[in-house]
């Protein structure tokens, strides 16, 4: 699907973002661990947490739905039923990495996780290590890629140090930790976002951070009662963007989630001189077990380029190719390293992100590990291939507006299955 993004003269008004992916992700798979019913309030309804509802169905979960709160009715840690065929998480990484977790779990009962064609070349290799290690049999197609088969086992507990930042694996090992026979560590090279491990203290277990290590102690059962989840700041980035980007806008982003290992964008775009004011969490050494929201105050404004560390891009990892389409208006050089993960996205995001700007007009270069662009003021338009992958499809409705000559969208369809109704609300403030 071919959709046109006209250049706008101010983006004016208020609005608020989908619910956050993240967690939604995990408050449906925790209430599916859990003894107790779960309430979660604003569930994202979206194509990848309606495969996570789907899955953890058919793992014997009950799932209901009345006046927009989602009841999930539990299993237990240890009770996941065996469900009569593969499991689909669609196109879902982030189920495809947790799940694996609470389904080590399950004592002699196999299980199988497959998707789409491009959940299809996302590694799993890096849930199977630390899985094995904890005594659960892995079986994945060429060692490395989905289906991927989990039989369940009486696991032992485990200090891992993980290779590479990812919230993914280090959740998917804290899961496992639950039903392990003592304490598990997990340290990550650089801290990621920590939704898990607020969502495993709210629900009682005994979880400690030290710095960049994560202890979890095996628990008998979580209870986690109710959840309401904030608005996405993965999402509400577009529209901040959009609000930095097209002159004249002013904008009211309400009720985003604040948690500081999600705000590395906003402090990237507040570095570049944007104008976004909100009340965001500071960063934080103890585990605390809720998650703050703020509303952000939006202005456009001129922008100086910056770089991006490789610390910081765990933080900003979804946001990084909005930070690209920012450096193509900045004045002189913005520059992104230490980010080879994005190569393992929905798409190869260091070559869509660059090929794709570089057809609206951008001065823009990879490297082995992300990006350099030189700004230029503005970007000129033109047409721009989604590559089945939401958050481009999302980036090049943005540049659009913000563009001189508008941009077309090839694929607009990867982003309405992903964010339903939000470009249709940022347009709408044009
Ligand atoms: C996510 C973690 C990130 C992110 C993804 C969602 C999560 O992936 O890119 O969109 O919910 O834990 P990695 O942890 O693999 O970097």
């Amino acid at each position: 699907m071919d959709v046109r993004f006209e250049p706008s003269s101010g983006l004016h008004g208020e609005l608020r973002a989908p619910a956050d992916k993240s967690i939604s992700h995990r408050a449906a798979l925790l209430g599916a661990m859990a003894s107790e019913p779960t309430r979660i309030e604003n569930y994202l309804h979206a194509a990848d947490t309606d495969s996570t509802l789907a899955a953890v169905r058919a793992l014997g979960a009950l799932v209901d739905e009345r006046d927009g709160v989602v009841t999930v009715r539990g299993t237990g840690l240890r009770e996941a039923r065996v469900p009569a065929g593969p499991i689909d998480v669609g196109n879902a990484g982030t189920l495809l990495r947790l799940l694996p977790g609470w389904l080590a779990a399950q004592e002699g009962r196999t299980f199988t996780l497959d998707g789409d064609e491009s959940i299809r070349r996302r590694p799993v290799g890096r849930v199977a290590e630390p899985l094995r290690f904890m005594g659960a049999e892995i079986e994945a197609r060429e060692d490395r890629f989905p289906p991927l088969t989990i039989t369940g086992a009486r696991l032992r507990s485990i200090a891992y140090e993980l290779p590479v930042a990812s919230a993914q694996v280090k959740s998917c090992i804290l899961l496992a930790a639950l039903a392990a026979d003592g304490a598990t560590t997990v340290g990550e090279p650089a801290r990621s976002r920590d939704h898990t491990e607020r969502m495993l203290l709210r629900a009682g277990v005994n979880i400690h951070r030290n710095g960049r290590h994560v202890t979890v102690v095996n628990a008998d059962e979580l209870v986690l009662d109710r959840v309401v989840v904030p608005s996405d700041p993965s999402s509400a980035a577009f529209a901040i963007a959009a609000g930095v980007l097209v002159a004249g806008s002013r904008l009211l982003v309400r009720d985003v989630g604040a948690n500081w290992t999600r705000t590395g964008f906003l402090r990237i775009v507040q570095r570049m001189r944007g104008i976004v004011i909100g009340d965001l969490e500071d960063e934080s050494g103890e585990l605390i077990a809720h998650e703050p929201i703020c509303d952000l105050d939006i202005a456009h404004g001129a922008l100086e380029g910056t770089t991006v560390e490789p610390e910081e891009v765990p933080l900003a990892i979804d946001e990084l190719p909005l930070v690209a389409l920012l450096g193509c208006f900045a004045e002189g050089e913005t520059v992104v390293r230490g980010a080879q993960e994005l190569r393992l996205k929905e798409s190869d995001r260091i070559a869509t992100v660059v090929e794709g700007l570089r057809g609206l007009g951008a001065e823009i270069e990879a490297t082995e590990d992300g990006f350099a662009v030189r700004g230029t003021g503005g970007l000129r338009g033109g047409a721009i291939d989604a590559a089945g992958d939401h958050r481009l499809a999302m980036m090049g409705a943005v540049a659009g507006l913000a563009s001189r000559e508008g941009v077309t969208v090839a694929g607009m369809e990867a982003a309405a299955v992903s964010y339903p109704g939000f470009v249709e609300d940022i347009a709408a403030l044009s």
